[in-house]
């Protein structure tokens, strides 16, 4: 099924497995070099909630475009369920994707010119769920994050906050494997923000692995573990071993009332 599948230390094959992985940008005028990420080694195992945080400019939505296959490293490796995906070409990311992993960019990814029901049921027909599933799925999905009225609207009609919620759902349609979400609640009120992350407590629950992006202390504190990243490295990563679970945790833990 994976072909060269590589055992980590334990015997087992993490979901991603990333060495030394390094990517530059060269800035748009001046032509300055930027490194946004130098050498990020990183194993998560299957079934974790991994939430991803430090300053504006650290790397973090660099890291999870690398994880995702938006964008590939300059050098490092990066393994999916023991393949190396880092020398992929588009079109077979473009497969995994479609029917291992959901991402949420941080600008809340959806086809413009589709409704926002088409943009969350499009992922699911694509992956070979028939019409009906694609519809129950997209509507129970829209209704946890309150958007049932939202279903008909152009993207482009939708508030910052809205956008991110249907991109969620877009994400969770197929219930990945792996979920990549970016700052996933970075503009919500609290109301919303809560349903966001009862909704991902819920597929973490369901065996989901997480990597979560959030600049926010409280939201990284309903996850598993903690990384921070500043200037393109890992600085810290902490188990939250007294994490309580959730999603208890998500109702009791997290009071995002301004
Ligand atoms: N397309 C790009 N072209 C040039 N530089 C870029 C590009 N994307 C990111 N960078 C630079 O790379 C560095 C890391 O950016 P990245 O977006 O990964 O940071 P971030 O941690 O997600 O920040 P934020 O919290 O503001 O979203 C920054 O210095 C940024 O300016
Ligand atoms: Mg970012």
């Amino acid at each position: 099924m994976t072909g060269a599948a590589e055992p980590g230390p334990s015997g087992t094959i993490p979901l991603l497995r990333a060495v030394g992985l390094a990517r530059t940008y060269r800035g748009p005028r001046t032509g300055a070099v930027v490194e946004a990420l130098r050498g990020v080694s990183l194993t998560v195992g299957r079934g974790e909630f991994v939430a991803v945080t430090g300053p504006s400019g650290a790397g973090k939505s660099t890291l999870l475009h690398l994880f995702g296959g938006l964008q590939r490293p300059d050098s490092g490796e990066l393994h999916l369920d023991g393949d190396r995906v880092d020398t992929l070409g588009e079109a077979a990311w473009a497969v995994r994707r479609r029917r291992r992993i959901g991402v949420v960019f941080q600008t809340g990814n959806l086809v413009s010119n589709l409704t926002v029901a088409d943009n969350v049921e499009l992922p699911a027909l694509l992956a070979g769920h028939g019409a009906r599933t694609s519809r129950k799925r997209r509507r129970d999905l829209l209704d946890r994050l309150g958007l049932a009225d939202r279903a008909a609207a152009a993207p482009g009609a939708l508030s910052g906050g809205e956008r991110q919620r249907a991109a969620l759902a877009r994400a969770l349609v197929n219930d990945p494997d792996l979920l990549l979400a970016d700052e996933p609640t970075g503009s919500l009120d609290s109301r919303a923000a809560r349903q966001v992350l009862e909704l991902l407590a819920e597929h973490h629950n369901r065996g989901g692995t997480i990597v979560l992006v959030t600049h926010d202390a409280r939201v990284a504190g309903t996850a598993d573990r903690v990384i921070s990243l500043f200037d393109g490295r890992i600085t810290d990563d902490a188990r939250l071993s007294d994490a309580v679970p959730h999603p208890v945790g998500v109702a009791g833990v997290i009071d995002l009332g301004g």
